[in-house]
């Protein structure tokens, strides 16, 4: 029989009761426990959300309604690395729609969607604030500047055989 994995471990709770020792109130510690949980399993699932309201005595749809507003909170599993496109008007004006393809046709993902290694799911983003560096993208923690389709291939250029970015 499969052991359960409980929808909050010690150790989420831990992190989450000390963000709450920071705040006046306990929603003002929401986006951190969501943070929290989703650096220990990559994502939010409806279980751990219901327990994230409830240790924070918010309704799950209070937090949902932030979780679903914030942009880096993933509600669905994603792959080890998401990759964020920036898709707003200065990226888009240099050609972010074109790139997407490229990924596309490299990883065979559209937006939305995850590689079937689970190494990369891909995703839109509004502006990153490095629009001086259009086209721009995240991959995981890293920041990519002035991408063309020959940066993407560079990058990609191991995906689906276990190669690092
Ligand atoms: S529009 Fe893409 S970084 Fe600002």
């Amino acid at each position: 029989m499969s052991e359960l994995i409980p929808a909050l471990s010690e150790a989420e709770i831990a992190a989450i009761d000390a963000e709450l020792s920071h705040v006046p109130v306990p929603a003002g510690a929401a986006i951190d426990a969501l943070k929290i949980v989703q650096a220990h399993r990559g994502w939010i699932s409806d279980e751990s959300l219901n327990a994230i309201a409830k240790h924070l005595g918010m309704s799950a749809a209070e937090l949902d309604g932030i979780a679903t507003f914030y942009t880096l909170i993933f509600r669905r599993p994603v792959g080890e690395k998401v990759i964020l496109l920036c898709n707003s008007v200065t990226c888009w004006m240099k050609g972010c729609d074109a790139l997407q393809q490229t990924i596309t046709e490299q990883l065979g993902i559209g937006m939305g969607e995850t590689t079937t290694d689970n190494k990369y799911t891909l995703l839109p983003m509004t502006c990153l604030g490095a629009c001086d560096k259009a086209p721009v993208m995240m991959v995981g923690d890293d920041l990519h500047e002035e991408i063309t389709a020959q940066s993407l291939q560079a990058l990609f250029s191991n995906a689906g055989s276990g190669g690092e970015t």
